[in-house]
């Protein structure tokens, strides 16, 4: 079994992004700049946003946090997001979500000038990743790929099964995961929860990918022997023992289910590093094609 490390491979992405920069502020350009608007104080989009700022450190980008109260109106977050469509010195920007229940949030996305959506979330970038042009891909499905090229994973030709159709994470995925790419070429599989037989599904699998949001999930006899297995959860479960309470739980029982696997990503410190790396590289991405120099 290899386990796979997100946080040190993030960390080495991290160090060569950094490299990059520090090269092109030596040769006299601007550094990349990241924008993320905060609506309120979600303890995990808080942590989340508080996470992505700490990373543009790292990697020696400009970040600024904009911060909204939770009662702010969908007109004041539009406005907001004009402006940062028409500063030429930011070159990408996110809306952390989920936003407040009266604000219309496929709204907000259509609202981001698409060459600076490094979420990947605009309909235009959806549609790009979705029949294989260049674009913005969405952070948790783009890490998940780039942790499968690195540690060489075979994807070609093996069935993938993707848990969850979320817009962030389960769509992009299968889509990725299908693609005429390495990694790629998978035949894939997705279940959500009106499908009937997802334990008999996930036996046949070469590849789970499990971004459902429900702890331990994934339990020992749904996992083929020699399967990889990527877990996106990351739940707050109650736990005494700690100083905040609770513990990050992934989608996976990984007690009994790491043993079984080829591969498979821990949590914490499996996926959710690799998802912030994926911001920086779509910021910096971002930078590059920004006209203003
Ligand atoms: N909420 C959960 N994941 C994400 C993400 O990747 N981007 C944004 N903007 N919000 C999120």
């Amino acid at each position: 079994m290899t386990l796979i490390d997100g946080k040190s491979t993030a960390a080495q992405i991290k160090a060569e992004i950094a490299e990059e920069v520090k090269e092109m502020v030596a040769n006299g350009q601007r550094a990349p700049h990241l924008a993320a608007i905060l609506v309120g104080h979600d303890g995990g989009s808080e942590t989340y946003v508080a996470n992505k700022v700490k990373a543009c450190g790292e990697c020696g980008f400009k970040s600024s946090l904009i911060r909204f109260e939770e009662d702010v109106t969908e007109d004041r977050l539009l406005e907001e997001i004009k402006r940062l469509n028409e500063d030429p010195e930011v070159d990408g920007f996110i809306v952390q979500l989920p936003l407040p229940r009266h604000i219309d949030e496929q709204k907000i996305i259509r609202a981001i000038d698409e060459s600076k959506d490094v979420d990947g979330f605009h309909p235009i970038n959806v549609g790009n990743m979705s029949i294989g042009l260049p674009g913005f891909v969405s952070a948790t499905p783009a890490g998940i790929m780039e942790l499968l090229r690195r540690y060489g994973v075979p994807t070609k030709g093996k069935h993938a099964v993707v848990l969850g159709r979320s817009n962030i994470v389960g769509k992009p995925m299968a889509t990725l995961l299908m693609q005429k790419s390495d990694p790629g070429n998978c035949t894939v599989t997705v279940c959500h929860s009106a499908t009937p037989n997802i334990k008999e599904i996930c036996r046949e699998a070469d590849i789970i990918v499990a971004a459902l949001g429900s702890p331990g999930f994934v339990t020992e006899d749904m996992v083929k022997p020699g399967a990889t297995v990527i877990d996106v959860g990351t739940t707050r479960v109650a736990d005494a023992s700690r100083k905040s309470g609770w513990r990050l739980r992934g989608d996976v029982d990984f007690e009994n289910v790491a043993e079984k696997c080829d591969f498979i990503t821990p949590v914490p410190g499996g996926v959710g590093p690799m998802t912030i790396c994926s911001l920086m590289i779509n910021t910096l991405k971002a930078r590059k094609n920004n006209p203003y120099k």
